[in-house]
């Protein structure tokens, strides 16, 4: 059944206390309850339930009667004229977490108990208004022979066999955690701005202790930092992260006990790459700021999901930017919306930041939700300046602190401390879709006229799209390289709207969108000069990139037309690798060319019919000639790239390590992977070791590296995800299906293990010609594994139907291909609503 935003009521109770008491056995746990209620408006009791074997109810200690239990709706309704003001809801269930594969609720993982509720995993657990704005202080008892029993909270007493806690700070169910297992911590501690001092530990399985250092020295940066740029501080006496190995997400913000997948907990230089060490460094950054953005305020109702997450991501992404550098944030930022938000949003998935309807909550943990809703909070504060945004979020953690909330509340803070009217701003959380902003130009006497115009494309359930407020942020090159404006910022609030530049001297060029001021598609003409002159001159970094970008999508599209040109972009990237290690970083973003992907993209927003192999060859062709063209700079690069002195996972040394591999990328089609079978066997770190080996899978070289790999990481599971994924994605595309299916007929496929399953799946999805095989083979191989999985685990196969998003946009030969496999999923039996969901939206917009 669908649920609406309109629907929506206030819950008619508030409940006082919660105590919850465990005994954990691996198929028989039994949960007793004890819930404090006390009306506060009118209404019948509704509890949510899902699979429990319910052992006994009582209100006030007289028994309920069993036959309210409404199955099918997995609701317990209780009639209003059978309940008192004030009572106590009791009940005993027994469940079983070992059987439990779709590690929702209380599952196990290696032999450790674990939780996740968010969204709706508590009603797996016991009777209990399962909805974000019903909040209550809990207190948990554990029984378990395991040696360490963790739950939300403070400490009250642990004894051997037992552990009671106690979370004095009102939460939602769905904030609920316990864990219990044999773990070992890194402890460490933290003490607040006001001298709280706060015990802290990464608990991991025994052995792992020396993999665990980095995600503490990432917590105590995260505890620190928002301490510094938002005055909120840490509220319990321990703060707990555990990390488990099975996991449908990445991460998880239980009030005190955040629960993390491992991949985004343990590293070491020789294991994890530079990618993964930023990532978890974001990550615990993340899961810890939702403790105010999420925890201490919460949401009313999962439409309202953006808040807590557009948010949290905002914040995590300014953590990150403080922390590394600033200017490569954002163009990953930009690269990582584009590539995953911009798809989503051009296709049958397209909804609003907020949608107002879903089946599955599950199925909006989304690009949209999470990073546009963050690009929609960076608009807000470049509208209203660094000081009314730090105002409005003093407001709103003010105000609302203890409270479950609304994107209204959101905006209204904002508006009651700036006085701005945000009216029309709101729009960006109401409507799906992309704007295209297109600009024509005009020049006479010193005068330039930009004419914008922005267009958003209807998406599914929204024809009319009014316009939206835009925030441009320009400046002008001058044409000898000089900036002749300074970054401006233009308000366009208008279908068209046109802003003049007066007294300038020779026609400049624009320098548009600095620093992504907005998530909207830009459409204008531009020659390769001018994109050169900006790629040479510009002075904002997220720009100054794009113009590069831009130059080679441009030339990359070309080539797929049978164009063998790209002289500008050639000559153009010679001056960067000129000046290269000045700016490594910049120098590998702009080295690294749009990805097969990203040209198809590109190609079907033009109106015209990607061929995803006539855009590998492109891509190919592209790259030798840029290695036959510049080879001297491309080597002289490569080795003063080489390592200095020990791995360190920061900024300055990733960027080196990234020059280094771009340079590699292109090397390699002239020594014909030599060097990278040199790097293979040398380096010293993951980072150059998965570079090497990826460069070697590409040119076919690759057995003996394989050998070797599997060989020494063998009882790594993390680094054996990463020896799954990289086969198939750069797999030639002709052999790449071949591939997969031979690695997933190997018995180390645990595919019922959520990283395994992705590792492999995705790694072939992400091969654009591999997937997009004109055979149908890529689908038939991700529909066969989905219908696998689903009845395992449908929170993870309904997430990795996105894969068919875009098949709309290819051949008609491909999209009966891949309709046939969607339709051959949909027509499962007994399919999850989750997985048939996504299904039917792809079904229906494609
Ligand atoms: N709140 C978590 C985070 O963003 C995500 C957990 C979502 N889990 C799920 N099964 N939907 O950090
Ligand atoms: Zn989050």
């Amino acid at each position: 059944a669908t649920q609406y935003l309109a629907d929506w009521r206030p819950y008619p109770f508030a409940i006082a206390e919660t105590r919850l008491d465990f005994t954990l056995a691996a198929r028989t746990t039994r949960v007793r309850s004890a819930i404090d209620f006390r009306r506060i408006g009118p209404g019948d009791l509704v509890l949510d339930g899902a699979g429990l074997k319910t052992l006994s109810m009582t209100i006030d200690g007289r028994p309920v009667d069993p036959t309210l239990i409404r199955a099918d709706q997995e609701k317990l309704i209780i009639p209003a004229d059978q309940l008192p003001d004030s009572f106590t809801f009791e009940a005993e269930v027994q469940i079983d977490p070992e059987a439990n594969t779709a590690l929702e609720g209380l599952y196990l993982s290696g032999g450790m108990f674990c939780t996740q509720c968010e969204a709706e995993g508590f009603r797996h657990i016991t009777w209990y208004p399962d909805r974000p704005d019903v909040m209550a202080p809990f207190r948990v008892e554990i029984h378990s022979d395991k040696p360490v029993l963790l739950s939300n909270g403070n400490p009250v007493n642990t004894a051997p066999g037992h552990a009671s806690w106690h979370d004095p700070w009102p939460k939602p169910a769905y904030l609920f955690a316990l864990v219990a297992g044999d773990l070992r911590a890194i402890p460490d501690s933290f003490t607040t701005a006001s001298g709280r001092k706060v015990a802290l530990n990464v608990w991991v399985r025994p052995g792992d202790e020396p993999r665990a250092g980095y995600a503490m020295e990432s917590l105590i940066r995260s505890m620190k930092w928002e301490e510094e740029a938002y005055g909120r501080e840490y509220d319990l006496d321990v703060f707990n992260i555990v990390a488990v190995d099975d996991f449908n997400m990445g991460a998880m913000e239980n009030k005190g006990l955040n629960i993390f997948n491992s991949k985004l907990v343990l590293a070491t230089a020789e294991t994890a790459t530079d990618g993964d060490y930023e990532r978890i460094e974001g990550v615990i950054g993340h899961e810890y700021f939702h403790n105010w953005t999420g925890n201490r305020i919460t949401c009313r109702d999962w439409f309202q999901l953006c808040l807590k997450e557009g948010l949290t991501v905002f914040r995590d992404q300014q953590f990150t930017s403080d922390m590394r550098s600033a200017a490569v944030k954002r163009i990953h930022d930009v690269q990582t919306l584009r590539a995953r938000q911009f798809r989503e949003d051009a296709g049958p998935l397209s909804h609003p930041p907020r949608p107002d309807h879903y089946q599955e909550i599950n199925n909006f943990y989304t690009a949209t939700v999470y990073e546009k809703g963050a690009e929609v909070i960076g608009m807000l504060k470049r509208l209203v300046g660094d000081e009314g945004y730090r105002k409005a979020l003093d407001l709103y953690f003010d105000r609302h602190d203890g409270q479950a909330c609304t994107i209204e509340d959101w905006i209204a803070v904002f508006q009651d401390a700036t006085g701005r009217d945000l009216v029309q701003f709101k729009r960006w959380y109401t409507d799906a879709g992309t704007p295209r902003l297109s600009l024509t130009e005009e020049w006479a006497n010193g005068k330039l006229v930009l004419n914008f115009r922005q267009h958003t494309a209807p998406t599914p359930g929204q024809a009319e799209k009014p316009a939206r407020v835009i925030p441009i942020a320009l400046g002008l090159i001058g044409p000898n390289g000089d900036e002749v404006l300074p970054t401006t910022v233009l308000e366009m609030t208008e279908e068209r709207q046109s802003f003049a530049f007066e007294g300038l001297g020779a026609r400049p060029v624009v320098s548009l969108l600095r620093g992504f001021s907005a998530p909207v598609t830009v459409a204008r003409e531009m020659t390769a000069d001018e994109q050169a002159l900006l790629l040479a001159h510009d002075t904002d970094p997220c720009a100054r990139w794009q113009a590069g970008h831009d130059l080679a999508l441009d030339a990359l599209i070309d080539r797929t037309r049978g164009k063998a040109v790209g002289e500008a972009l050639i000559r153009a990237l010679g001056g960067l690798l000129d000046d290269a290690e000045a700016d490594p970083a910049f120098a590998a973003l702009c080295l690294s060319l749009p990805g097969e992907e990203e040209i198809a993209t590109t190609i079907a927003a033009s109106g015209a019919v990607p061929d995803p192999d006539a855009i590998h060859a492109a891509r190919r062709g592209l790259v030798q000639d840029i290695a036959e063209a510049h080879e001297v700079a491309l080597t002289r690069l490569f080795d003063a790239m080489a390592p200095q002195g020990p791995y360190r996972p920061d900024a300055d040394g990733s960027a080196r390590r990234s020059l280094r591999l771009a340079c590699l990328g292109y090397l390699g089609r002239l020594d014909d992977g030599n060097r990278a079978d040199t790097l293979f066997a040398d380096a010293g770190n993951m980072t150059e070791r998965q570079g090497a080996l990826e460069q070697l899978i590409a040119l076919d070289r690759d057995a003996d590296a394989l050998a070797r790999f599997a060989a020494e990481f063998r009882d790594n599971r993390l680094v054996m995800d990463k020896w799954f994924m990289v086969q198939p994605l750069r797999a030639a595309p002709e052999k790449a299906v071949a591939r997969a299916r031979a690695l997933a007929a190997r018995p180390d496929f645990d595919w019922k293990n959520p990283n395994r399953f992705r590792a492999l799946i995705s790694g072939l999805t992400a091969n654009h010609a591999g997937f997009h095989a004109a055979d149908g083979s890529g689908y038939d191989f991700l529909a066969d594994w989905l219908m696998k999985l689903d009845p395992v685990n449908p929170q993870t196969t309904a997430r990795m139907c996105s894969a068919f998003e875009t098949i709309s946009r290819y051949d008609t030969g491909r999209q009966d291909k891949a309709r046939a496999a969607l339709r051959r999923i949909a027509a499962m039996p007994g399919l999850s609503r989750n997985t048939s969901e996504m299904v039917t939206r792809i079904l229906a917009g494609a």
